[in-house]
């Protein structure tokens, strides 16, 4: 990793910025968790937290910016091909943008090879830079003020810019924001502070700046390092429920899948409406 200076965009925030956090909303108390999820199983945890969200909203737009697959393969750890293969599908709209050609041609064979569903659904893919393309998506009609949406920003370091967070996150002026998860793996280039506190200056930031209720950072460990954490997925939302879902995600995703029967019964049929 390069100890270059990083540039302005590069510093998400900086250390002078780490005010305390005692203006900012109570965050909804979660269970705590005693299993880690490790790096090669966390598009099963994303996975398992859409199959909940969309249990309740019955609805939903998935929008993953950077979705080709992490190995260029069609692996069986691969967040969007996991996210269209989930039951039940009510997922309606995908869209799916890679800046690479090669893992462009892979989501066009996810598209390709999806078994059709009683629902209808689109599938759009993007080739290019996210950050551009994301004018498109939000302009294309599907996200109403009252579909529940969701974007994963599967980035590693700076690829995605703070612009385009701010984008997704004030494209609603009305109900629940768009939910984001959002992967930073750069923590030891901001050396000036702890990985706590990058962490927390981090969520700081998506609470202070654009006004999300809950934000949590969820720890992905390396299994190979000896169970260090490797990055962590920031989880901003506006719905009080979705953290506690979260929750369940990350302590569920490699035990089996509930069977729908179990869901109905734990997650019932409310609605996380107004999203
Ligand atoms: C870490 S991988 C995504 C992993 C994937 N979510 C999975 O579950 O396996 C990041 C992807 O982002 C793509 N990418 C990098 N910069 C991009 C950009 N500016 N816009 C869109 N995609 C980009 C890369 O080609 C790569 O396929």
């Amino acid at each position: 990793m390069s100890d270059a200076p990083l540039n302005g965009q590069q510093f998400l925030f900086h250390p002078s910025e780490f005010p305390s956090f005692d203006d900012l909303p109570a965050e909804p108390g979660i269970k705590q968790f005693d299993r880690p999820i490790w790096t090669d199983n966390k598009a099963h945890f994303i996975m398992r937290y859409l199959r909940y969200f969309v249990f309740i909203t019955k609805h939903g737009t998935y929008i993953d910016g950077f979705a080709g697959p992490q190995e260029e393969s069609m692996c069986d750890s691969w967040a969007a091909r996991l996210v269209l293969e989930s039951e039940p599908r009510w997922m309606r709209h995908f869209h799916l943008c890679d800046a690479k050609r090669s893992q462009v041609n892979l989501l066009k064979q996810i598209k390709e090879s999806h078994s059709p569903c009683q629902y209808s659904r689109n599938i759009e893919i993007y080739h290019g830079d996210f950050n551009k393309k994301v004018a498109d998506i939000l302009a294309g009609g599907d996200i109403t003020e009252k579909e529940a949406t969701f974007c994963l920003l599967d980035q590693r370091t700076f690829e995605c810019h703070w612009s385009t967070v701010e984008k997704l996150a004030r494209f609603k002026t009305a109900g629940h924001k768009i939910e984001l998860f959002y992967f930073r793996d750069d923590w030891t280039k901001l050396r000036q502070m702890s990985r706590d506190e990058r962490r927390d200056v981090l969520v700081s930031r998506f609470k202070r700046e654009i006004g999300y209720q809950s934000v949590k950072a969820w720890p992905i460990y390396e299994r190979d390092n000896g169970g260090a954490v490797m990055y962590y997925m920031i989880h901003a939302t506006d719905h009080p429920e979705a953290p506690k879902l979260m929750a369940r995600a990350y302590r569920n995703s490699v035990s089996p899948l509930e069977p729908i029967e179990q869901l109905k019964l734990e997650l019932g049929f409310e609605t996380l409406g107004g999203q």
